[in-house]
């Protein structure tokens, strides 16, 4: 009480009047009854989220600056484990990664900080923030108690974290009023006890003294309580907040509401549409918790980028996000005010808190600049500029070559065989190009659930060499446990044997820029895989974005800096270079395209390109089917009440089956033809969620895949904000039916199914049947 009372005395003696003084001594901030309290008076959290890692440091401060414009009070961070610790033991936060720097900045700007050092952060980042060698144990666990290397490695990096931060709590005179424990963590399991232990290491480590935080989501906070904790929720932009809130007042009657990530876009992933987040609906939800006193944290404020290999994926079904975080974020990639900046900042300047002021938006440090065409003259074939063989009999994974990222190639002989084989390779991570005897004969693709090339008719001692291209790892659910190359055999079939290929000699090509300058770089034209190699001079640096729509898929490097990875499948065909990257003067680019570019020059924009979809050589077109339900008797039919939230379904007996349909007969609204859902779940005998890990989408009447990305896989894709649509403006009414593939057979007590979790009731099923079988649907 004596400590309070001396910071509130300060606080009025250094600014009369003012709730919000510039964060430089003790204070203290807690959750108390219905509302949080900052040296004991009323505070709404205003934050916005900021990631230090994917904007370079000369623009730190830039960016919160930007954020207390924008209306912000806080800002929001992660703290990223794989970041500072690359190789085990030895922890950088120097540089680039001096985040207590970044933390330090926030309280410059007079703002507070929050902070979620994990361990796992999720973010689209490469394994949620997991340090990769950590797979290099075999039976690696993570986010489990079981594993003890695990547990122990978290309690290191935690460790060092609180050396960095916690002199900067709050109550030691830092900006920091809060630290997360773990990241939604009722998204993956329910051990509380998992959730008490890294609470109680967080406050070991030095946290000891600041109000600790979780968050997590409508649908599943309840499956643990954190003592010391308070929770928050966290959804997207146009929710309804009352809705979301429901449950969680019932059972939390007194705690203080807070939307621990409201979502302002989406991410990117590769070959789907953009993803964008409407601005009107946005700023509705948010003015709705504005009126109701409800905390926020806006993900992402500004996203920036992920540079070189930090962006991760999304699984079930494989889906690596692009290099390109600008998230539809109110501030973009490189850092300018967009129209959902400034529909924020007029809605905020209505609910300023006491002694708070809105300042004009900084000017940006860097202007967007023009780069002409580089011409490449020089190049490295791949194949002439193998680095040193590994041996290796039975197939590994690149992390057991001490690999963390990049390609791998691998290298066998085959047998002599008059007719054409099949090799089954089991599985490619995450792209691969297959040759025999130098020529390309196939390409795999892991998002297609690709395994199959057929080799030709070869003589004995046919080189065959498998080069597999690693994206991100996965950063969110079960498939997390992410190796990268071939992660488990690869088979030849001659259609009566199956023979596993032994003898491997292996390449490992990393992504760390001295590898790329090792190559021979000659003045011819490239073939095949190869590095790509030029020199540009600049007069002025900015901001630009190189335009990669001519080339294939790989990674580039200017002035050593690794911008990360390009595409041809889009969305993004851009990669942004921030101006602190480039030289006045001469500058280098080097460029390693696994595929084949069609042309090999590039220019730098002063805009991005983020919505273009472009060829995609593994699309399939399998949607002229239509299913055959004759004579097909429903497991469960029925009728969905109009309200939200989850609905479990009980069939009248147990029963067993792989293959599954779903079929809407109406919607809600009777004059509606489509339907939506965002998530469906099979129950198994025990009454949990049976994994949807290889599930696979067989057949949809109907999806909208082109103005957004809602295709019928983002039912089991573990995202409740991410929906299900059938195709806009369809004019095909009802039945809407989807069948999946389970890849094997379960058995299940009944199913569960979560309409869409925002206003709109567009599509929202009423009458449905469902059917399950242990053979394949007929068509
Ligand atoms: C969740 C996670 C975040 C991020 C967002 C989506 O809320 O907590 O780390 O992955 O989803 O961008």
């Amino acid at each position: 009480m004596k400590k309070l009372l001396l910071s509130l005395m300060i606080v009025l003696l250094l600014s009369p009047g003012l709730i919000q003084a510039n964060p430089t001594q003790n204070g203290d901030f807690v959750a108390g009854k219905n509302e949080f309290l900052l040296n004991g008076k009323p505070f709404i959290v205003r934050a916005g989220e900021l990631h230090y890692s994917r904007i370079p440091k000369p623009y730190w401060d830039h960016r919160i600056k930007m954020c207390k414009a924008m209306g912000m009070n806080t800002i929001c961070i992660y703290l990223f484990w794989n970041y500072h610790e690359q190789q085990p033991g030895v922890f950088d936060f120097l540089g680039d990664k001096d985040v207590a720097e970044f933390v330090r900045l926030i309280q410059k700007n007079g703002m507070y900080c929050i902070l979620r050092p994990g361990p796992y952060v999720c973010a689209e980042w490469d394994m949620g923030g997991l340090p990769w060698w950590l797979l290099k144990k075999k039976d690696l666990k993570v986010r489990k108690r079981s594993d003890e290397f695990f547990m122990g490695k978290v309690k290191t990096y935690l460790n060092e974290a609180a050396k960095q931060l916690a002199p900067l709590q709050i109550q030691n005179g830092g900006p920091i009023i809060m630290v997360q424990v773990e990241n939604e963590y009722g998204t993956w399991g329910d051990d509380q006890k998992y959730m008490e232990t890294m609470r109680d290491n967080i406050r070991e480590a030095g946290f000891d003294k600041v109000q600790l935080l979780r968050c997590d989501w409508s649908s599943n906070f309840y499956r643990y309580k954190l003592d010391g904790a308070v929770n928050a929720l966290n959804f997207g932009a146009g929710s309804n907040i009352d809705d979301q809130f429901r449950k969680f007042k019932e059972i939390n009657p007194t705690s203080p509401l807070m939307c621990g990530e409201y979502w302002t876009g989406w991410f990117d992933q590769w070959g789907r549409p953009h993803e964008t987040r409407d601005v009107n609906s946005f700023i509705g939800s948010l003015k709705d918790m504005m009126d109701r006193k409800i905390a926020f944290s806006l993900y992402m404020a500004h996203g920036g980028t992920s540079f070189g290999q930090w962006a991760g994926a999304n699984a079930p079904a494989y889906a690596p996000t692009t290099s390109s975080y600008d998230y539809n974020a109110p501030i973009d990639e490189a850092g300018n005010p967009t129209d959902k900046f400034y529909a924020i900042r007029n809605l905020l300047k209505n609910y300023l808190q006491e002694g708070e002021t809105l300042g004009e938006a900084p000017a940006n440090p860097e202007k967007t600049i023009e780069i002409p065409s580089i011409k490449f003259n020089l190049t490295a074939n791949l194949f002439d500029n193998l680095p040193v063989a590994k041996k290796t009999d039975s197939i590994k994974p690149m992390e057991f070559f001490n690999q963390g990222w990049g390609s791998i190639l691998y290298r066998t002989q085959l047998t002599a065989s008059a007719q054409p084989r099949k090799l089954i390779i089991t599985d490619v991570h995450d792209w691969a190009t297959v040759f025999v005897d130098g020529k390309p004969i196939g390409k795999l693709d892991r998002r297609k659930g690709q395994k199959e090339v057929e080799i030709p008719a070869v003589k004995a001692n046919a080189r065959l060499d498998i080069l597999v291209e690693g994206m991100g790892r996965v950063n969110y659910g079960e498939a997390i446990l992410d190796r990268k190359g071939i992660t488990q055999n690869v088979v030849l079939s001659d259609g009566t044997k199956e023979t596993e290929l032994r003898n491997w000699t292996v390449y490992n090509f990393p992504v760390d820029y001295k590898f790329q300058q090792k190559p021979k770089y000659i003045s011819k034209p490239a073939n095949g895989p190869a590095w790509y190699k030029a020199t540009f001079n600049l007069n002025e640096t900015g901001y630009t974005y190189l335009d990669m729509s001519q080339w294939g898929k790989g990674m580039v490097w200017v002035n050593g800096h690794n911008l990360g990875r390009f595409w041809k499948i889009g969305p993004t065909q851009t990669l942004c270079v921030p101006g602190c990257f480039l030289n006045k003067g001469v500058n280098e680019i080097i460029v390693l395209d696994v595929d084949k570019p069609k042309a090999t020059t590039i220019a730098g924009l002063n805009h991005p390109i983020l919505d273009a979809i472009g060829k995609d050589d593994a699309k399939k077109d399998g949607k002229t089917k239509s299913l055959n339900l004759n004579g097909v008797n429903p497991v469960a039919s029925g009728s969905f009440p109009a309200e939200s939230g989850w609905k479990a379904i009980n069939f009248d007996e147990v029963t067993s089956g792989r293959y599954f349909c779903f079929e809407a007969l109406n919607a809600q609204n009777a004059t509606d033809n489509s339907t939506s859902a965002a998530e469906i779940e099979i129950i198994g005998e025990d009454g949990k969620a049976i994994s949807s890990i290889d599930w696979k989408v067989v057949f949809v009447d109907s999806e909208e895949t082109e103005k957004s990305a809602t295709g019928a896989e983002k039912l089991f894709d573990l995202q409740e904000s991410i929906i299900w649509q059938t195709k806009k403006g369809d004019k095909t009414n009802h039945p809407h039916q989807v069948v999946i593939d389970m890849g094997k057979e379960v058995k299940a007590k009944g199913f569960r199914i979560l309409p869409r979790t925002d206003k709109s009731n567009v599509g929202v099923v009423k009458d449905f049947r469902f059917y399950l079988q242990k053979t394949p649907f007929k068509f």
